[in-house]
């Protein structure tokens, strides 16, 4: 097939180069042209694992074309697969502004009648209103097709080749075929449906893991408080298959770019058509308030924060990805600072320059660097290199061996015998 994807964003980057790689003849239009410029030298604008080498070998190939060319990229394409960003907007409403570009530029340069995949998490009745505006006025027939995505950042390859399911919403025979055959290779249920409930679908499953993740977390700091011990607590429900293992593990709270969003926009529509989203409300407060704990808990172990110098040990959303965006470590840090302690921080991916615009802190050069004299560190992200640290030489270099650990990576008994205070999430002090 010919594929035109629009976004080369991580999304649209791990769509085409896998498309690519089954085959198919694909090019992808950025329309910043420094960027298409980057990514041909290899120089991705994503951090994604194995992304890199599957991009270079399909341009290789010669199946992989980026460009800024909008006008050529489209033309006799089988399929247009928008997968532009659709960051948070006024009111909890996501920007549609680089959707709606597209869609208008597509009108205006289609010389042919297409299909058109919309692959960008988009609020419900997007398809029907982007559809009305393409079939108005034209000698062309716009068939337009919901294909939401389930990638994560750090996996999208690995989530992209062997999906729990697949949900495409279309209206017409022939969209329904030619997206059958796209995804022949993936060996996974597909649920077609109509366009509003593959939109709902999308922003339903990503609200339903944050509500876990509120869920998981406050039971964790129930845990804290009783006795009870948070992973046998998870493993014990999880084993319900009605509950289910994943997203049970306990933490600073999520962030990122989908699930903050995704619930604030859940709760916008809620609002718009009178239905009570409080359920939803309460679990982005929740999530506020996971972030803060972390604070709370190390203002309690100081008797304050008031000059004193605090490690902070990862600064992404999660392990496996630079992005930084809804970060809990951007709350974190602010209320540290706030409350008058000063932060050293390490982070093996994130883009430091970006973040000191953002916020008061010293970037530390590796995780020994930044507890040196530390009254306290704070593990924020589950990166792999801080398992893999000699916690002797951590404990040695701290003025004071307190760690506070929002994602559990180490075994208290362990940190006990090193003479670390270590207090995880979830896990009674006895323990
Ligand atoms: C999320 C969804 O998982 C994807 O299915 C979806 O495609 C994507 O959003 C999107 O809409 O594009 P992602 O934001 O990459 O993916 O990250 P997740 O792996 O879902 O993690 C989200 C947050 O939850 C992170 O901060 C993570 O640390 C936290 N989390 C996750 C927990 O605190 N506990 C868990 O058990 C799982």
């Amino acid at each position: 097939m010919r594929i035109c994807i629009v976004g080369a964003g991580y999304v649209g980057l791990v769509s085409a180069a896998v498309f690519a790689d089954w085959g198919h003849h694909v090019v992808c239009i950025e329309n910043d042209l420094q960027k298409v410029t980057r990514i041909q030298e290899g120089d991705l604008p994503v951090f994604e694992p194995g992304l890199p080498n599957l991009v270079k070998r399909n341009v290789q190939e010669g199946r992989l074309l980026f460009t800024a060319d909008f006008t050529h990229g489209i033309q006799e394409q089988d399929l247009i697969m928008i997968a532009v960003g659709t960051p948070p907007g006024d009111n909890g409403h996501p920007n549609l502004t680089a959707l709606w570009n597209v869609v208008k530029a597509l009108k205006e340069y289609a010389r042919s009648s297409m299909m058109v995949a919309i692959k960008s998490t988009v609020p419900i009745g997007t398809c029907d209103a982007v559809s009305r505006y393409l079939n108005a006025d034209t000698e062309f027939r716009f068939d337009v097709v919901s294909t939401p995505e389930f990638l994560r950042q750090g996996t999208a390859i690995a989530d992209f080749l062997s999906p729990d399911r697949m949900v495409i919403g279309c209206r017409t025979d022939s969209a329904k075929q030619i997206l059958k055959k796209l995804f022949e290779p993936l060996e996974c249920p597909v649920v077609f449906t109509d366009w509003q409930s593959a939109e709902m679908i999308k922003y339903a499953a990503n609200v339903f893991l944050a509500t876990k993740i509120s869920y998981i977390n406050t039971i964790a700091n129930l845990c804290e408080e009783v006795g009870a011990n948070i992973h046998q607590v998870a493993l014990g429900i999880g084993l319900d298959h009605r509950i289910g293992p994943a997203f049970l593990k306990p933490g600073v709270g999520f962030g990122g770019s989908c699930l903050p969003k995704d619930t604030q926009a859940i709760v916008a529509l809620g609002e718009a058509n009178g239905v009570d989203v409080s359920l939803f409300r309460e679990v982005l407060r929740l999530n506020h308030e996971q972030h803060m704990r972390v604070v709370k808990k190390l203002e309690k172990c100081l008797g304050g924060l008031e000059g004193k110098k605090i490690a902070v040990l990862g600064l992404a959303f999660k392990a496996n990805t630079n992005d930084v965006r809804e970060a809990p470590s951007l709350a974190i840090i602010s209320r540290i600072v706030e409350l008058g302690g000063q932060v050293i921080a390490y982070d093996p991916a994130a883009d430091m320059e970006a973040l000191r615009r953002l916020l008061d802190f010293i970037p530390a050069a590796d995780p020994y660097e930044a507890v040196t004299g530390a009254d306290a560190a704070v593990v924020l992200t589950e990166w792999e290199e801080f398992y893999g640290m000699d916690l002797q030489r951590v404990g040695d270099l701290m003025n004071n061996r307190l760690i506070i650990d929002g994602r559990n990576l180490f075994a208290p008994q362990v940190m006990s015998q090193y003479g670390f205070h270590y207090v995880p999430v979830g896990i009674p002090k006895q323990a």
